[in-house]
């Protein structure tokens, strides 16, 4: 029972039903709801749109006389599904006037039986769902567009400090959310309604606070700005985009948001030059030909794999992923690109397909710590899937500009084999599309002046369906090794027998 006592005497006595948590809604609404009060007779005291669940302010309601005559042996309410009442404890997070008359509502109709009020198709269904939707988008927001600022040492805790001005009541969810992810150290999180305060072991509920932006400048933030202005890329703005992804009243209390208007309108100012200049271009004039090459900008080489730009995969990839394993190692394993752990771990074969060749290097009596192993593609290739990165396989100019590394890989290991493993590998070792994995599986070839073996990609071995065609090109892979083994003794020269 609330310290304001059960709903229905609140309700008898005129008192406004003030509710401030979804705790209190619950109590409110099971007594209601033992006591068959309809949603008509109930007036809750609205929280202030803006304001929230703390400050909501009292509203004065007409007294109810006309309450239903109570029943002697009230009935319990009816069991709510558990991920129904969570839909319910989501949508009171939604900073609308009538949250708490619209959620009694829907719980009164559900417990008259109406269970498609759940349903999107249903008209206070689809307001619920809305309403989810409002606040789950909100917690993404917050969790995204946060930003925490280190305070000095000697200012003692905490640590670091965030103002955000979230549109919804989200605050203890993502309060939850920083505690699981900041360990030890503390922080305080400060919007216009409420303060969270976390100083390494306990959360603790602070006031409102109002901000100081000067409280909220810190070195790292300069750093930041610096690296945002550095990696800003105007040719490829979309201000639309832009708008759509980071809604405009978010800027605000985001560090780049002091410089983005300047960059735009730098941005806009460029293409407005870029079009006058081919306006000149197009007008008559003496044409003087230049060969094509000249006309090129000089462009450097990357020195380190790291600053590749040679394609677009690195924009999407966490690091590149050079080789591994010794650097006069005789025999080389070419793969084709990182997979998501690889990409992560920035080391090639570290994940699923990495213990499947570990298996395979065992079975064919090959010590893997002896291989050079590598990659025809070194940056992870994938597309979203839910929250997976799923691996798409890498296009031929991709392999070709990804060969400038396997080259500067091959001329420093010089290994005697290559194992190509699989058909982007095979591809990008013979700097060829017109291949097949088929046509070269097991035999031998010789290619300036070295061994390639060709046998299937790990990834392949683990996707086949039935055990038994697994186990078949499990033996089929282990072939290949050993044939990379023995061909480091069989000398070159002399034709393979076709
Ligand atoms: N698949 C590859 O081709 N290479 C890796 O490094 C991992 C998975």
């Amino acid at each position: 029972m609330s310290a304001k006592g059960p709903a229905t005497e609140q309700l008898r006595a005129g008192q406004p039903l003030l509710v401030e948590t979804f705790a209190e809604w619950r109590e409110a609404a099971r007594d209601l709801l033992v006591h068959g009060v309809p949603p008509e007779l109930v007036t809750w005291s609205a929280p202030q749109v803006g304001g929230d669940l703390f400050t909501s302010a009292p509203s004065t309601v007409q007294p109810v006389h006309d309450l239903p005559d109570l029943p002697l042996d009230p009935k319990p309410p009816p069991h709510i599904p558990r991920s129904f009442m969570d839909m319910l404890q989501s949508a009171a997070c939604c900073r609308v006037p009538d949250r708490w008359a619209f959620l009694y509502r829907v719980i009164w109709r559900w417990q008259q039986g109406e269970h498609d009020v759940q349903s999107p198709a249903d008209e206070d269904g689809a307001r619920l769902h809305g309403m989810v939707k409002a606040v789950r988008r909100e917690e993404h927001d917050m969790h995204a567009y946060i930003r925490f600022r280190e305070r000095p040492e000697e200012a003692g805790p905490p640590r670091f400090v965030a103002w955000y001005e979230p549109q919804h009541d989200v605050l203890p969810q993502v309060a939850q959310h920083f505690v699981s992810r900041m360990g030890k150290v503390s922080w305080m999180i400060a919007t216009p309604e409420a303060s969270v305060l976390w100083d390494g072991h306990t959360l603790h509920n602070t006031g409102p606070l109002v901000r100081n932006a000067d409280d909220l400048e810190d070195t790292g933030e300069a750093l930041w700005l610096t690296y945002y202005r550095s990696v800003f890329n105007p040719a490829r703005l979309n201000a639309g985009i832009m708008q759509q992804h980071i809604p405009s009243h978010r800027w605000k209390n985001l560090p780049e948001g002091k410089i983005v208007t300047q960059m735009v309108s730098d941005a806009a100012m460029g293409a407005r030059k870029t079009g006058q200049f081919q306006a000149v271009g197009q007008r008559k004039g003496t044409t003087i030909p230049i060969a094509a090459e000249d006309a090129q900008p000089e462009r450097q080489q990357p020195s380190k794999l790291d600053e590749c730009r040679r394609c677009e995969l690195w924009e999407f990839a966490t690091q590149a992923v050079p080789g591994a394993g010794p650097k006069k190692a005789r025999i080389m394993f070419v793969g084709e690109q990182p997979g998501d752990q690889e990409d992560l771990a920035g080391q090639p074969f570290v994940g699923p397909a990495g213990k499947l060749l570990d298996q395979v290097c065992e079975a064919a009596g090959v010590d893997r710590s002896t291989i050079y192993v590598t990659n025809a593609v070194k940056h992870f290739k994938w597309e979203p899937r839910g929250k997976r990165r799923l691996h798409k396989t890498p296009a031929q100019r991709e392999i070709e500009a990804c060969h400038y590394w396997l080259e500067k890989e091959l001329a420093h290991v010089k290994p005697d084999v290559i194992v190509a493993l699989g058909a982007t590998a095979l591809k990008s070792v013979l700097r060829t599309a017109n291949v097949t994995l088929k046509a070269s599986l097991g035999k031998p070839m010789q290619v300036d002046g070295r061994w390639v073996v060709t046998t299937y990609h790990p990834s392949y071995v683990l996707r086949v369906p039935s055990e038994e065609a697994k186990r078949e090109a499990f033996s089929t892979m282990a072939a290949g090794l050993k044939l990379a083994h023995e061909l480091l003794e069989r000398p070159l020269g002399i034709p393979e027998p076709e």
